[in-house]
């Protein structure tokens, strides 16, 4: 039996049972001094129901609370050994994982089908721990500092006076870091209403290390394309939707795979040799930039496919704890600072939001044996038995002990600064948005992100952040910022339309 199957003990064929096993006196009645009497202090089954009750919820996720996953398996199909080592990613090798896709900003109950960017968070039980790719359906990010993450969440969140979310905001802040604009194209094109989790790509967004058994080094960035095709939403559609079925992309994911139509994607990497990083045109750690296929093609990796839903949502999607910070031999985080911040972040969050011991739970507990000298803490289950609790030890106790270079690093230098990195000769925020809405978008798509941004800005945005919208979209491109001001000034002072109310 599965560690998983012996704590599941719910919908057993078993009489019900207080927390400590025996057997439960009533899940109806309370224990009272006649039928219409008081409650009495001792009916403990009755007051372990309560308080449980009391307890039952853990803090939602900060950013990406509405979320749902799945099960399935990760199949190398191509040799990419000549970039990594991992044993993930060797020709025939067939991994467990699981995925969780989201939204960013609404909470726990918000519609599915709200505009914004989505989460694609996987994590990979290998034979060599755990390895996390915790990405998005967008290639890039709207900021590249990581000190400012936690103030573009809260300008994404509520209002701190009506607890309403707020379009001023929204703009305010987009507007203020102009680098954001890249992505910020995306979110207002088809990519911000993807019509399910199954028509969506992923990526992984930062550039990460891969190593080669030689010990050879290569940047990589990761692309999952879906094999059920892209198909996004219009604003109509998502808003009609949000009313009729708040949870219609988790359903859509969780009915698929429950009747046998299993989503999958295949995963293509981007590789760029060591060397090429110090001189390439755009810092290629930059998270607010892509690296143009032309120079750096996509390399065939393998395919993911989702096959199994959770049993239980709350074990094993809510308490799931990814992070960016999960590698294993062969894969290495890079220079990216967002990656950097983010290897902090996301452990510190589970350790508030979950527990302690997070990691022991089953939806995170490594398939491999763990020896880790975390020791005891809250809701302790694995445990180390009578080993020493220190290291170096003489009970023989295994300990780690690597000194020098490090398979995976890079090297840097110079005095501590605070500062933007250092410019390229393509490195301008607004190049490669404009690139994407001149000669990727068409015609209508171009159209239909003068609506959406124009209904976005009669939401509620006043100058000065108007003003300062309309030029930022005149710096992508000067037809679709006119477009953009001729469209706002025309409705001014009318209601937003249906639906683009949301940013
Ligand atoms: C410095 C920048 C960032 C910080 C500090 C940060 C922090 C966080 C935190 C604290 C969580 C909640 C984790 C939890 O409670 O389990 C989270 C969730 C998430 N973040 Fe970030 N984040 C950052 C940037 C990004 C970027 C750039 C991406 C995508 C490329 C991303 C994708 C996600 C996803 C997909 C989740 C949901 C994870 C899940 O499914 O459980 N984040 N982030």
């Amino acid at each position: 039996m599965s560690d998983q199957e012996k704590h599941a003990r719910g919908g057993q064929a078993v009489e019900s049972t207080t927390g400590s096993g025996a057997p439960a006196p009533s899940d109806r009645n309370s224990l009272t001094i006649g039928p219409d009497g008081p409650i009495v202090l001792h009916d403990v089954h009755f007051l372990e129901q309560m308080a449980h009750f009391n307890r039952e919820k853990v803090p939602e996720r900060q950013p990406h609370a509405k979320g749902a996953g799945a099960f399935g398996v990760f199949e190398t199909s191509e040799d990419v050994s000549a970039y990594t080592s991992a044993a993930l990613f060797q020709k025939g090798a067939s991994t467990e994982m699981l995925a969780r896709f989201s939204t960013v900003a609404g909470e726990m109950g918000s519609p599915d089908t709200w505009r914004d960017v989505r989460g694609f968070s996987l994590k990979f039980y290998t034979d060599e721990g755990n390895y996390d790719l915790v990405g998005n359906n967008t290639p890039i990010f709207f900021v590249r500092d990581p000190m400012k993450f936690p103030h573009f969440i809260r300008s994404q969140k509520r209002l701190p006076d009506s607890g309403l979310r707020d379009n001023h905001m929204q703009w305010d802040f987009w507007t203020n870091n102009p680098e954001s604009a890249h992505q910020v194209t995306y979110l207002m094109g088809e990519r911000g209403l993807p019509r399910s989790w199954r028509n969506m790509n992923g990526y992984g967004s930062h550039t990460y290390m891969w190593i080669n058994a030689k010990g050879e080094k290569f940047w990589v960035k990761y692309h999952f394309h879906t094999q059920q095709g892209m198909a996004f939403f219009t604003n109509e559609e998502a808003a009609t939707m949000a009313g009729s079925d708040a949870d219609f992309h988790r359903r859509d994911l969780f009915d698929a795979i429950a009747r046998g139509d299993c989503p999958s994607w295949i995963l293509s990497v981007q590789i760029m040799p060591y060397e090429d990083a110090k001189t390439y045109r755009i810092n290629p750690f930059d998270l607010t930039k892509t690296w143009p296929h032309a120079d750096y093609p996509l390399v065939k990796v393998g395919k993911m496919t989702l096959n199994r839903n959770p049993e239980n949502f709350f074990a094993q999607i809510e308490q799931a704890a990814f992070s960016p910070g999960n590698t294993v031999p062969g894969i290495g985080l890079s220079p990216d600072k967002m990656l950097l911040g983010r290897a902090f972040a996301y452990a510190d969050a589970q350790r508030n939001r979950i527990g302690t011991n997070f990691h022991q739970l089953p939806v995170n507990q490594p398939k491999v044996p763990v020896n880790t000298y975390m020791f005891d803490g809250q809701m302790t289950y694995h445990h180390s038995g009578n080993a020493p609790v220190y290291a170096p030890n003489s009970g023989g106790r295994k300990w780690a002990d690597e000194t020098g270079a490090m398979p995976e690093s890079w090297e840097t230098d110079g005095d501590m600064v605070r500062s933007a990195y250092t410019l390229r000769s393509d490195d301008d925020d607004f190049g490669q948005p404009s690139i994407l809405v001149r000669e990727v978008f068409n015609d209508a798509q171009r159209t239909a992100l003068v609506e959406t941004v124009a209904g976005s800005l009669l939401g509620g945005v006043r100058e000065p952040v108007l003003g300062r919208a309309i030029d930022y979209w005149k710096s992508v491109d000067a037809d679709v910022g006119r477009r953009i001001e001729e469209k706002v000034q025309q409705h001014a002072g009318r209601k937003p339309a249906e639906g683009m109310g949301q940013a």
